[in-house]
């Protein structure tokens, strides 16, 4: 096992002679949220081979024991390693929380979400006050709060857990005029406001999509952290440092897959990605 000079939570085990530059990247998450880091490599490196994986069937992961989502996130890695992945990103804070990145088998790169997300935190606050939101999960398991004192050990971290977004975000109810969206965001993110933070990391991934609904009661001063979005930019560094970005000249070709029905994963997939013109979407079973 290697760590990479980047961060403690990527390994990287005998990189095996199948893989190569022009292997897909996988990305796995509980449903529709690590299309938040799918939509930040097809913008940084367009002719990426992306091979993603929502377990539709089984979300949300942010409300079950670390057990079961142990269980879950090895069953969601293996599916990805069929295809010879050169790098796995699981694109899912609740799994980057809970998941010892040393129990996967990994034949290629790994990472999770906290480190990306936590660096651009540190790196963007002023006042040195950040705000986590998360699953539940995720909370508990203090794993933002950690990293971040551990490299900015005067930082105040103000942690809070969110578990009706998640839902709210794989139904639609996204967006300023949804008002259980709005009413559950004031609920959950006005004590957080009163802290004085500057930052705010959405630590799970289907935050983004409701960016706006969140900065609405945030206010404009405080800087919001996808870490979705972060996750897809170290990807590109991490591929970069070890020599794998793709040599491929055409568009590269993007498949999803999910555990339940295609239609609906269809459907709300354009909130992630925008239109799926050149996306490939299947169904499959991991168990
Ligand atoms: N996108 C996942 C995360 O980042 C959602 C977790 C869930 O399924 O509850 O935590």
């Amino acid at each position: 096992m290697k760590q990479s000079p980047m961060g403690i939570d990527i390994i990287m085990t005998n990189t095996t002679e199948n893989i190569t530059k022009n292997s897909a990247i996988g990305v796995f998450d509980s449903g529709l949220g690590g299309l938040t880091a799918v939509r930040e490599l097809q913008r940084l490196m367009p002719h990426e081979n992306i091979v993603y994986l929502g377990d539709t069937a089984r979300v949300p992961y942010g409300t079950k024991s670390r057990e079961t989502i142990t269980k879950y996130a090895l069953q969601d890695f293996d599916f990805l390693k069929q295809f010879g992945v050169k790098l796995t990103i699981a694109a899912c804070g609740t799994v980057s929380s809970v998941v010892d990145p040393a129990t996967l088998e990994a034949e290629g790169l790994y990472t999770g979400v906290i480190r990306p997300a936590v660096l651009a935190a540190i790196n963007a606050t002023k006042n040195g006050k950040i705000a986590v939101i998360g699953t539940s999960a995720t909370i508990r398991s203090g794993s933002y709060k950690r990293l971040i004192n551990e490299i900015m050990p005067e930082a105040e971290v103000y942690e809070k857990d969110c578990p009706m977004f998640v839902p709210l975000v794989e139904n639609g109810f996204v967006g300023r005029d949804n008002l259980p969206c709005t009413m559950i965001a004031r609920e959950y993110l006005e004590p957080l406001k009163k802290t004085g933070v500057d930052t705010l990391i959405m630590g799970c991934t289907h935050y983004p999509i409701i960016a706006d609904v969140i900065g609405d009661v945030m206010g404009d001063g405080v800087k919001l952290i996808s870490s979705g979005g972060e996750a897809g930019r170290y990807a590109s560094e991490l591929l970069r440092e070890n020599n794998l970005l793709s040599d491929r000249e055409t568009e590269g070709k993007v498949t999803l897959y999910c555990t339940d029905s295609v239609e609906l994963f269809r459907e709300n997939a354009v909130h992630f990605l925008g239109e799926l013109d050149n996306a490939e979407i299947k169904g499959c079973t991991l168990e």
